[in-house]
């Protein structure tokens, strides 16, 4: 039995317009059906090559929690806990509470982390890598899913593989976690890398032993938020005078660039990370000229642009553009060069600031 841990307590601020502070990228209708959230929760529902889902366990703070039982209701997917953090702390706190609360239920459970800012379309292969990972679990390894790079990324964490291993599963050199440009080319040209999909896959009780062992500041603080947490309508909120002592870190930098038993399962079916416009327009059907369109956008003479109409009352037409990024709001408009999709985080920076 694993239980799925799905993380959604990030605000997305690159997918701007679409994805807000009070309605994050995670719970929007981005590519697919339902959104990536949902998505996220299907994917790890039920069974599946020989592994059992349990209930999932979702991460989030007070401002989601009521999205995330309403997405989850319309799936008929009953969440087994929604824990609220008090503030959002990252990855690294949000992981090691879920592994203190799972663990305090059964010392044995084994957890499968999931962010949900990914489009994973091929729900069966990832079951068969999480089914891979299960026995290197059992060893005591902490499991990450690898995936081949195509380009110099610098937003990812990159795995060095030790050898080819065995079983789909490799032992990992180690762990680099956001390299600069020219660290990553060199990763890439090298060719003994792989990009980390950010899913990870272990036992609640070695999770925490990592933690104890490499983020020991980390500990008593969020065991504490746990242990005084509060049941409130549904939601288990932690407490958040011990929390707001914890350290702002993601999983990476706290426990994976620093841990030795990491081993690691290549994927090697369609991943992406939805971070930017630019990988919106990647993961959407394009036409012939590389044109990615929503409905009610009508685009002529268009090259390699995403048109996104995000509203049944916006018709949206792009003329002779290229490389644009068009996302049309009943409240706002973002229109960028398709380079520049990653600024969009600057927008939303120099908006705050005006309001
Ligand atoms: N509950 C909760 N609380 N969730 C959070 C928080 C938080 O404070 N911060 C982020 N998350 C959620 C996000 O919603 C997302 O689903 C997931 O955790 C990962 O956070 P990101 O902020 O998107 O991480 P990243 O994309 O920069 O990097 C991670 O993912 C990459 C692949 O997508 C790392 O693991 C990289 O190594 C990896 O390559
Ligand atoms: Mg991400």
């Amino acid at each position: 039995n694993v239980t799925p841990v799905i993380l959604c307590g990030g605000s997305g601020t690159r997918l701007w317009p679409l994805s807000r502070k009070s309605y994050p990228k995670q719970f929007a209708p981005l590519v697919g059906g339902g959104t990536l959230f949902q998505q996220t929760a299907q994917r790890l529902n039920g069974i599946g090559e020989g592994v059992c889902y349990g209930k999932p366990l979702v991460v989030t703070n007070s401002d989601f929690r009521f999205i995330v039982t309403e997405q989850l209701a319309s799936l008929g997917i009953d969440p087994g806990a929604v824990l609220i953090e008090p503030s959002a702390r990252n990855t690294a706190p949000a992981v090691l509470a879920s592994a203190i609360y799972l663990h305090n239920q059964d010392p044995e459970a084994i957890m499968l982390v999931a962010p949900s800012d990914h489009m994973m379309p091929d729900a069966d292969a990832f079951r068969a890598a999480v089914a891979k990972g299960i026995e290197a679990v059992k060893q005591g390894k902490l499991v990450l899913f690898g995936i081949r790079p195509d380009r110099a990324e610098t937003g990812y964490g990159y795995l060095e593989l030790d050898g080819e291993g065995a079983g789909g599963v490799t032992a990992l050199k180690r762990f680099v976690e956001k390299p600069d440009a020219e660290n990553a080319q060199k990763m890439l040209e090298d060719g003994g890398y792989l990009w980390n999909a950010g899913i990870f896959l272990f036992r609640a009780a070695d999770i925490i032993a990592a933690f104890k062992q490499h983020a020991p500041s980390l500990v008593a603080p969020v065991e504490q938020s746990v242990n005084s947490a509060k049941p409130d309508l549904g939601f288990l909120r932690l407490a958040a005078e011990p929390w707001d002592q914890a350290q702002d870190v993601s999983i990476d930098y706290a426990i994976m660039e620093k841990a030795s038993d990491l081993a690691v399962v290549p994927y090697d079916d369609l991943w992406s990370d939805l971070g930017g416009w630019d990988a919106v327009w990647r993961a959407m059907d394009q036409d012939d000229d590389g044109v990615a369109v929503t409905d009610r956008v009508t685009a002529i003479d268009c090259k390699n642009s995403v048109l996104r109409s995000e509203s049944p009352q916006l018709e949206l037409v792009g003329i002779g553009v290229e490389d644009i990024v068009a996302v049309a709001m009943n409240d706002a408009v973002l229109v960028a060069h398709k380079d520049r999709a990653q600024d969009v985080k600057l927008a939303v920076s120099a908006l705050k600031k005006k309001a």
